[in-house]
């Protein structure tokens, strides 16, 4: 860099920053500002040279050293010194790095309905990740799960647009508000979750209704808050791949909703514009669609470069629409300090061990226990032998879930020394508490495991236990990106060998460590007691043996609905029904295929502890504010033991002409209660918290009759129905 560009306005920390990339950006030459829109992989052989060969402005995928020689190198290189920016998938904890704090899955965390905990989880993965040198995380996940087929389940916060806005708004307050510069992105813009058959970025087709209203309010919300970055989704939406989807990201991210932030790509969705979804004949029309969409930076996709240069100079593309992009990202560049900031950071400062109990709280909040006949808790002193079946009882692999290790190098298990298993909390449980515990894994059970259970071997084991712990679920390689699956039963042995622990009548109380949900009716029926754990994080065996002992009393509500069979979805429980000839002899009443039952197997909210929650009368009045009424329910915990009750309000309402479904999560409390306590529960709804999209696609304020519902979960038994009317 120059000695003449010290004295600059853009390298005044004091001027406004608005000025400083005007300033800046008057310096550039058209190679340095395309330079600025390319983000490549720190993984590529020679990847330092990209700062050289493209005035490159951003990494992905770089961790530990390299982070820092990176910054060194384009320090010296770089004409104006304009920093790199770093980006990672740091998506449930900073994952990557050795001695950062690993969270359950976004999934597992989701059961926990605390918006506060995700708060906590996005200030500590912000201040790990900024240590390690990091600048930017690929997170949150917007996506919603309405199709468990797909691979990416596990990675988001379930099917409700509702909950995924309030989770994703803490999450990305989270990592924006850590205290040190941190930016969130959030992905995937938009719609990705419902690729068709639940089959990886495929394309996807959505009405412009229910895109107004199911898929892009959480990620309006997040972006109406300051979230920094947006990721555009790999996919097309109705037939135009996103990132050239005029409609998308201009009409609707830049000009109604007037978003000002950096809109990233996903992975080379430029170049597989041509090389998959045949919507560009050659590279240079895909940059140019992509460029006409406002999309600032190209990730892996180093054709860019080139290919701009000649659309610019070609005129076919003005140097003004490259401008806005790169005034967007120096722009944050600026905002985040890098300008100012020293190559090398203090990793120590912002890396406390005391971190990792977040972890082991947001686990054991996400454990949701969703049968038991009473078998539960286990009493140690009342046990003489435990029986332990299954792999993921013992797997760090699959306890910890997707995102949680480099790709391909899942035995780099360096600071993961951390992590303890369920096998393990319970063998040093048994030691404690006297009783005897064997255990059954891999060889015998497992989700890759195909072959013929050993019966011998599980009569063996199960003879003279009181009690046997069957892990079952899924594997790393069997879920994630492009690992989807038609068939979502126990994959492997698990189903074969689960019948056989029920044919030795001992009490079966199965733990689900699996991604996402499956098909396990079977499981359901003939276990004493059910716990879904989801990819549970590094204290994940303690949490759930927590829980099992009843030293944590479970307060996870699922997320998402499970299906009775695949064949039956979606059964994601917001819905609108179908019209039904209700003069119709057949006609029963409800909606559902004549070969399986009408409601999900597992429901949206729901999940049980071991103590018993009594909900009063719920009561609706007006309130002192005009249009506006206050809903009010008393809960009593008449056990003799602390709980936590998450109180659901659902609400239907009638837009004239518009179809609307049956409930919609509307707002939720989770009560922390006391042994044998009430509590008086109280929702205020104001008539301007309730804007519909009418029939025409305008957004109006809602008047007329509203039906509340409250209660435990979505099933309608669980709810108590009242109404009211806006005027
Ligand atoms: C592709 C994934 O779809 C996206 O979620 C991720 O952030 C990028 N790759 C970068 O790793």
């Amino acid at each position: 860099m120059g000695a003449d560009l010290q004295d600059a306005l853009y390298k005044n920390p004091e001027a406004p920053i608005a000025d400083r990339v005007d300033d800046l950006l008057a310096r550039m030459s058209l190679e340095e500002k395309l330079g600025q829109m390319m983000q490549l992989p720190a993984i590529d052989e020679g990847y330092e040279t990209y700062i050289e060969k493209y005035h490159l402005g951003s990494y992905l995928h770089a961790l530990g050293d390299t982070i820092v020689q990176l910054r060194r190198r384009n320090a010296e290189k770089s004409r104006l010194g304009i920093p790199l920016i770093f980006g990672i998938d740091a998506i449930h904890g900073h994952c990557f790095e050795d001695g950062s704090t690993v969270f359950p899955t976004q999934l597992a965390t989701a059961c926990s309905w605390n918006t506060e905990l995700f708060g906590r989880i996005g200030e500590i993965t912000a201040q790990e990740a900024y240590g390690a040198g990091l600048d930017w995380t690929f997170s949150p996940v917007l996506c919603m799960a309405r199709d468990p087929r797909w691979g990416r389940t596990g990675e988001t916060f379930g099917e409700d647009s509702f909950l995924i806005g309030e989770y994703a708004g803490a999450l990305a307050a989270g990592y924006e508000g850590a205290g040190v510069p941190f930016a969130a992105c959030a992905k995937h813009f938009a719609a990705y979750g419902e690729a068709e058959g639940g089959r990886d970025s495929t394309d996807v087709h959505v009405s412009e209704r229910n895109m107004r209203t199911v898929f892009l309010p959480p990620f309006k919300k997040v972006l109406d808050a300051g979230c920094k970055t947006l990721m555009v989704g790999y996919q097309s939406l109705n037939g135009i791949p996103c990132s050239a989807n005029t409609w998308l990201l201009n009409d609707l991210l830049r000009e109604e909703w007037r978003y000002q932030g950096v809109v990233v790509t996903d992975w080379n969705n430029c170049g597989q514009m041509v090389n998959l979804q045949s919507a560009a004949s050659d590279i240079e029309q895909a940059v140019e669609l992509c460029l006409e969409a406002s999309n600032d930076v190209f990730m892996n996709t180093p054709e860019f470069f080139d290919c701009a240069v000649a659309l610019v100079r070609s005129g076919k593309v003005t140097e003004e629409r490259i401008n806005q992009s790169v005034r967007r990202i120096l722009h944050l560049k600026f905002s985040l300090g890098l300008f100012e900031a020293e190559l090398q950071r203090d990793k120590a400062e912002h890396w406390q061990p005391e971190r990792w109990q977040v972890s082991e709280e947001a686990s054991r909040q996400s454990i949701t226990l969703v049968k038991n006949d009473g078998t539960l808790p286990l009493v140690a002193n009342r046990l003489n032998k435990v029986l332990v079946v299954g792999d993921n009882a013992k797997n760090l692999v699959n306890q910890l879930g997707d995102w949680a290790f480099l790709a391909n190098k899942v035995n780099n298990v360096d600071h993961r020394t951390v992590v303890v298993t369920l096998e393990q909390a319970l063998r040093e449980r048994s030691v404690r508490g006297g009783y005897r515990l064997d255990y059954l894994g891999a060889d015998y059970c497992g989700p890759l495991n195909n072959e013929a259970p050993n019966r011998f071997a599980i009569e063996e084991a199960a003879r003279d236990v009181d009690a046997i712990v069957f892990c079952a679920g899924d594997d790393l390689t069997q879920y994630g990106e492009y690992h989807d699956r038609a068939n979502l039963s126990l994959p492997g042995n698990q189903s074969a060998v689960f019948d056989l622990l029920v044919e030795t009548g001992k009490p079966i109380v199965t733990v689900m460590i699996m991604s996402k949900p499956h098909t396990i009716g079977w499981v359901l029926e003939k276990s004493a007691a059910v716990m879904i754990a989801f990819n549970p994080g590094p204290f994940g065996g303690s949490a759930i043996a927590d829980c099992l002992f009843g030293d944590v009393n479970p307060a996870g509500r699922l997320p998402i609905s499970f299906p009775v069979t695949v064949g039956q979805l979606p059964v994601f429980y917001n819905q609108a029904p179908g019209w039904h000839a209700q003069l119709s002899p057949k006609y029963d009443k409800t909606d559902h295929y004549v070969d399986a039952p009408p409601e999900s197997l597992l429901a949206f909210g729901e999940g049980m502890s071991y103590s018993s929650i009594v909900y009063g009368d719920a009561q609706i009045m007006a309130s002192k504010a005009a249009n506006a009424c206050s809903l009010k329910v008393n809960i009593k915990n008449t056990s003799a033991r602390a709980a936590v009750e998450v109180v659901q309000l659902y609400a239907r309402w009638c837009i004239p002409g518009v179809t609307s479904p049956v409930k919609n999560l509307i707002a939720f409390k989770r009560i922390e209660l006391q042994a044998d306590t009430g509590f008086d529960v109280e929702f205020e709804l104001n008539a301007s918290d309730f804007v519909v999209l009418d029939r025409r696609l305008h957004w109006q304020q809602y008047t007329g009759g509203l039906v509340l519902l409250v209660g435990s979960s979505s099933r309608d038994r669980d709810l108590q129905v009242l109404h009211w009317q806006f005027s």
